[in-house]
């Protein structure tokens, strides 16, 4: 099959389309004829081992891993003895984060426990592949961590972005009324999918405007703790989604003293793939209260100009690979 694999450690250059061995799925696994793929942090970080310390876990010199790619969208093409919820047909969505990456190929085996649904009816394979990963990962910062209530202001830094237009739209799902914090380009597509107010970082500063928030969610990652803490109500949660070595040391170091002398809150996760909350996000997307924002598509072949372009930090939403397969596949 082929595949985008990478034998060195660099920018999107290293990155090349190859033929490599078709998997086959253990008992407990589904083989999924991917149809679409889409781009993540993630992947540039493996290539470019950034931070270096991931070169810990994926080899020092070279990647032991040379696999990339955590969201799909496909159809299962067969399944393992013991796999009882899914069978060969079934259009799907997942993230394989947590199976070695390996979604920019044309298939992929993963467990049927893993972070795997059914594909919502109402999306394309590109609109469903763009999903898993983005918007979990904001779907867990603003209920699990943020403790999102209706009514209470939101503030989602970054919401133009592949999580942030996520981020919008389902914190307007829980009744909040929400701010957009993104680049003047961008403020009415974050106004046209739901946010109620709109912020021009490059020419106001928040942390300065006296509005004060009962949620943040930081998907840029660009400010301090103490910035933050002047925009947050009583009570009020700081929660770190982006990363940046410095914002999470501020978060790690400065948030547990500050919260311990007052109500506030200040908090970084790390996202948990899984296939509860891609069934939530199903739900969200079938009722229309959610719907993918798609910047650009790419063929896999095109995968490195896909990353250079989603690692800039400025998509409009989500950068998605489609995966084209030979007729007599
Ligand atoms: N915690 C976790 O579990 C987890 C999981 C996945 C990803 N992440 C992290 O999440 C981050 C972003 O992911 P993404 O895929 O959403 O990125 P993205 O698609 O590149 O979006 C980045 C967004 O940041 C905005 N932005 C850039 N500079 C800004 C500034 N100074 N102030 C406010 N907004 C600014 C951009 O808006 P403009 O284009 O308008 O400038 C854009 O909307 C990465 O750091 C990644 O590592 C964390």
């Amino acid at each position: 099959m082929k595949a985008i694999v990478y034998y060195n450690y660099g920018s999107p250059d290293v990155l090349q389309l190859k033929e490599v061995e078709k998997p086959t799925p253990e008992d407990d696994e589904v083989l999924i004829k991917v149809l679409a793929a889409s781009a993540n942090a993630p992947d540039w970080r493996a290539h470019r081992a950034d931070p270096f310390f991931t070169r810990l876990s994926n080899g020092l010199l070279k990647p032991k891993n040379k696999m990339l790619g955590v969201d799909l969208a496909g159809r299962v093409e067969a399944v393992g003895r013991n796999v009882i919820q899914y069978q060969p047909g079934d259009e799907i969505f997942g993230d394989v984060f947590e199976y070695g990456l390996g979604a920019f190929a044309e298939y992929k085996c993963m467990p049927e426990e893993g972070a795997l649904a059914i594909k919502p009816t109402n999306l394309t394979f590109e609109e469903a592949a763009s999903v898993p990963s983005a918007a979990v990962t904001a779907l867990q910062g603003l209920r699990d961590q943020g403790q999102i209530q209706p009514g209470q202001k939101v503030l989602i830094i970054g919401a133009s972005g592949g999580i942030g237009t996520f981020a919008v739209q389902i914190a307007k799902s829980f009744g909040t009324e929400v701010t957009g914090v993104c680049s003047a380009r961008n403020l009415d597509m974050v106004r046209s999918i739901g946010a109620d107010q709109v912020i021009d970082y490059t020419q106001e500063d928040f942390t300065k405007s006296g509005q004060h928030y009962d949620l943040i969610l930081d998907i840029a990652a660009k400010g301090s703790v103490s910035d933050y803490k002047r925009a947050l109500g009583p009570k009020g949660i700081y929660v770190l989604t982006g990363f940046t070595m410095a914002a999470m040391f501020g978060v790690l170091f400065l948030g547990p003293r500050i919260s311990r002398t007052g109500s506030k809150k200040f908090v970084y996760y790390g996202a948990k793939p899984n296939n509860k909350d891609l069934v939530f996000m199903k739900e969200l997307l079938e009722a229309g209260k959610v719907v993918p924002v798609i910047d650009r598509c790419y063929p896999l072949s095109e995968v490195p100009e896909a990353i250079r372009y989603y690692e800039k930090g400025h998509a409009q939403g989500k950068v998605v690979i489609t995966v084209e397969h030979n007729t007599e596949d």
